[in-house]
């Protein structure tokens, strides 16, 4: 769990005065950071990072992983499009469409963006559409982890790549295409907090990876994770060196592809501990056995509790010394899942203060929604020299409206 400093509480709160809330507010200099340290543990590699930017595409997030020589994992056309027009060269660009559809692949395949693909049959459709060309194929290795079964994206009742037992059916259509497999990618879930898990869905992929001749890189992926409670630890890096790059390097030195390199496309691990949603507590209710401390956020801006009962650690910004009292922490969305914590203990809450949820960087605004009518939070972004800029504005109730009724 971040732990904020003093002088980040004061920006905080003074951005809660300058901006109001719900607000996003996303500091530089974690990200920065987090990049640097993956780097440095991953080095002596040939190694390519892509930023996973469904965990987070607010524009200065993209312009620091551009700056920081990072390529993007683009999951949709409207991901893809926004990442060529932000500045990222079409050849950093990988498209992982779930699902693709023949208008995504022509979409990608127009801008020279490489596919990533998942299905036996849009692999065939794509040679057919594109003899002879490069491609990407996603393999589901069984091994799946993650902090939640919903996050678990492989193994048998994974939706996700091609099975490795099919390998021999990708040869057959790359062979009746003449199409070359220059890339193999698997991404087997999220928040993976510990380095045997990462290390034994690598080999998988690196095992499956022997008869591809024509290789180019093996992207294992993101998933790594973060603490996201108090007593949780971090993912132990010092052990990556010995578990993960010397391992990776004996691989590569053994593999028959020349200039074969790793890709890593993690989301959450570069922009999460970079983000706190700040919320104002509207009303603290006594009931009969819980005290509800109500605010003006919710499920809508930061869906993880309700989805996976995700920890959130909740601070109060404003009362940081008060007595603690426990609480279930809530939005104003009428639904019952709607909460940032539950029978939590936090500084004494009273109507006026304003919370942090910390370590929401990832997943976060990526995942709003406008439910009940509720405009997205605005984003504010901290720079490394603390220079501070509002990224994106709340929508008033006028915007709201104007967007639901459209032309008519
Ligand atoms: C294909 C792919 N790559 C990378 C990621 C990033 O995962 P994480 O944020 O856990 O690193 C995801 C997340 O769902 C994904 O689906």
């Amino acid at each position: 769990m971040t732990i904020l400093t003093p002088s980040q509480r004061e920006t905080l709160l003074s951005c809660a005065d300058q901006f109001g809330t719900p607000t996003y507010v996303y500091f530089e200099e974690t990200i920065v950071r987090q990049i640097s340290t993956l780097k440095e543990h991953l080095s002596g590699l040939p190694l390519r990072l892509l930023y996973a930017m469904k965990a987070n595409h607010a524009v200065p997030v993209m312009k620091t992983m551009l700056r920081e020589g990072l390529g993007i994992d683009a999951v949709s056309p409207a991901e893809l499009e926004y990442a060529l027009q932000l500045g990222f060269p079409v050849d950093r660009v990988l498209f992982s469409a779930n699902n693709m559809t023949d208008g995504e692949m022509h979409f990608a395949t127009k801008r020279g963006v490489m596919l990533n693909v998942g299905e036996l049959s849009r692999l065939e459709s794509f040679g057919q559409a594109y003899p002879g060309s490069s491609v990407c194929v996603r393999l589901n290795g069984q091994v799946g982890a993650g902090h939640h079964e919903h996050v678990i994206t492989a193994g048998d009742k994974s939706k996700f790549g091609i099975p490795v037992e099919q390998i021999d059916a990708i040869h057959d259509i790359a062979n009746r295409y003449e199409l070359t497999i220059v890339g193999l990618h698997q991404h087997i879930g999220s928040g993976i907090m510990d380095t045997e898990t990462l290390w034994q869905a690598i080999s998988v992929i690196l095992d499956a990876s022997v008869s591809f001749k024509d290789l180019r890189f093996i992207n294992v992926g993101g998933g790594l994770g973060i603490p996201y409670r108090p007593d949780e630890s971090s993912l132990d890096m010092s052990s990556f060196d010995r578990l993960i790059v010397e391992p990776l390097k004996q691989f590569i030195a053994d593999h028959p592809s020349e200039d074969l390199s790793i890709w890593f496309e993690p989301g959450r691990f570069f922009t999460a501990q970079s983000g706190v949603l700040l919320a104002h507590v509207n009303t603290v209710k006594e009931g009969t056995v819980r005290t509800f401390a109500g605010t003006d956020s919710g499920m809508n801006h930061l869906v993880r509790p309700a989805m996976y009962g995700s920890y959130h650690h909740v601070v109060n910004l404003s009362n940081p010394d008060g007595p603690e009292k426990t609480y279930d922490v809530v939005g104003n969305i009428c639904e019952s899942s709607d909460f940032f914590a539950k029978d939590r203990a936090v500084a004494e809450l009273r109507e006026g203060d304003i919370i942090g949820v910390l370590d929401a960087g990832a997943y976060g605004m990526s995942m709003t929604t406008t439910y009940n009518m509720r405009s997205e939070p605005a984003e504010v972004w901290i720079e490394s020299s603390g220079d501070i800029h509002l990224s994106r504005p709340r929508k008033s109730v006028d915007e709201m409206v104007a967007d639901a009724l459209g032309s008519h």
